[in-house]
């Protein structure tokens, strides 16, 4: 198992790049089970959470590589086997992405039932009302989510609100269901998030006939079949929102490129109202800050609101603010891992329910530490660079999901971090 040894505090200065989006990429390469032949998708990070997907589109029949310029190619000719196994579905929770686009081309998909993580308990039965709505049978096996369309689906109007809102993975499963569907079908409180955007992009480029991107009404006409293409995803906004907070916390100087700041609005108002400086370049942004850091109340939300993946990296931030600052998750009400942590390293974090009351202080100091999930182990990362002494991350695994070379990255610019396996 990988460790992360970092020395602090570093002042980081530099250009960083921005990968392609994770939690773009993992629905639009579900989505090329949904035509027959090779799709190409490119700017697909290396990460676990991708290698699991691989995996999993293979077992299902597809063929998957990733070619010397590493674009992935999925040549989804022949779907013999609709079968998520719990195996690999239990590796990652993003897996259940597979369920729509199966049941659509194949008229039966069976999809381990995924089961809780470190951020929440994250049902999923709104994914399965959407998809019963279209007309397919829905039933419990062994663990399994069994569905069968032997006749196709049917499109329809679709309410897919639920106690938080919008689901974005639910939002992509009945969208990539539906481009197959007899008729209109209209996807009503759909996710705007950008990732839902780029995947209803791909899927137009398929032969799908999908407007009202990027609002809560998403109007799909059902076509006969679709057809392989070849598509960029989008930068990662979240990744570019880590390497904000990086630069504001170690008090430097990034140029962020490959980073859209207009998918960003509500990330660039918060880290602006702490006292971070962002100037928009040609295709990202330069983040600087040089003063204190002002408290400042942030809850997260759907988009375009504050994204929940960027609610453990600002609490790094806040916790070394001056003053007192109040974070409200919404989404995730239990996603507060890393307060326990960070609190091992000097901060002053109270949670009360679904909010942080985050005590600013004026240092962290270096501690051993572990890491729980994929965002709370950045904000780890953020909070080491800037403790005093040397910091030991255990579980960087949890990273490896979701940034690319975070550590290469990070060392490009002035960061002092170390893998080490032990
Ligand atoms: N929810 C339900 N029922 C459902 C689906 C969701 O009650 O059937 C609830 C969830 O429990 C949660 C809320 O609705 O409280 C929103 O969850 P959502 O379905 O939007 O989450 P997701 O689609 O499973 C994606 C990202 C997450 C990100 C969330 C929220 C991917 C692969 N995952 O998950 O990313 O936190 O949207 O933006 O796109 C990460 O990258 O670290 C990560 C966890």
């Amino acid at each position: 198992m990988d460790i992360f040894r970092i020395d602090g505090p570093v002042k980081l200065d530099g250009v960083i790049n921005v990968s392609g989006s994770k939690n773009a990429a993992l629905p639009i390469m579900a989505s090329a089970l949904l035509a027959r032949g090779n799709s190409i998708i490119k700017d697909v990070p290396k990460l676990a959470d991708i290698a699991v997907l691989e995996m999993l589109l293979s077992s299902l029949g597809a063929k998957v590589h990733r070619d010397q310029n590493d674009d992935i190619h999925i040549d989804a000719t022949t779907i013999d086997n609709p079968v998520g196994e719990y195996d690999i579905v239990r590796k990652m929770r993003a897996s259940i992405c597979i369920l729509g686009p199966l049941v659509a081309r194949c008229g039966r998909a069976e999809v381990s039932m995924p089961g809780g993580c470190a951020i929440g308990d994250r049902p999923v039965d709104i994914h399965l009302r959407g998809l019963t709505e279209l007309g397919a049978n829905i039933h419990l096996e062994n663990g399994n989510i069994v569905a069968t369309a032997p006749n196709g689906l049917t499109g329809k109007s679709i309410f897919l609100g639920g106690p938080f809102g919008s689901t974005v993975l639910g939002t992509a499963n009945i969208l990539m269901a539906s481009t197959l569907a007899k008729g209109t079908t209209v996807i009503e409180s759909a996710a705007c998030e950008p990732e839902i955007t780029d995947l209803a992009n791909f899927l137009n480029k398929m032969g799908a006939r999908i407007t009202g991107m990027g609002s809560p009404r998403l109007t799909i006409e059902g076509v006969d079949q679709l057809k392989p293409v070849e598509h960029r995803v989008i930068g990662d906004r979240i990744e570019a929102g880590t390497f904000m907070v990086a630069a504001a916390i170690t008090a430097g100087k990034l140029e962020i490129k490959n980073c859209s700041l207009n998918d960003m609005v509500a990330v660039v108002d918060r880290l602006e109202k702490i006292g971070v400086r962002i100037d928009p370049t040609e295709d990202g942004c330069i983040v600087t800050r040089s003063g204190r850091l002002i408290p400042a109340d942030v809850t997260t939300q759907t988009y375009p609101g504050f994204p929940t993946d960027l609610q453990a990296q600002l609490m790094a931030l806040l916790a070394l603010a001056d003053g007192n600052s109040i974070i409200t998750e919404k989404i995730f009400p239990d996603r507060f891992m890393h307060v326990a942590e960070m609190n091992r390293m000097a901060a002053n974090i109270r949670k009360e329910g679904p909010i942080a009351i985050v005590a600013g202080v004026d240092r962290f100091v270096a501690a051993p530490i572990m890491a729980s999930d994929l965002r709370a182990s950045a904000a780890l990362v953020l909070a080491a660079m800037a403790a005093h002494g040397r910091t030991t991350i255990s579980r960087v695994y949890h990273i490896d999901r979701g940034y690319e070379k975070i550590e290469e990255k990070l060392n490009a610019v002035g960061a002092k971090i170390i893998r080490e396996s032990v």
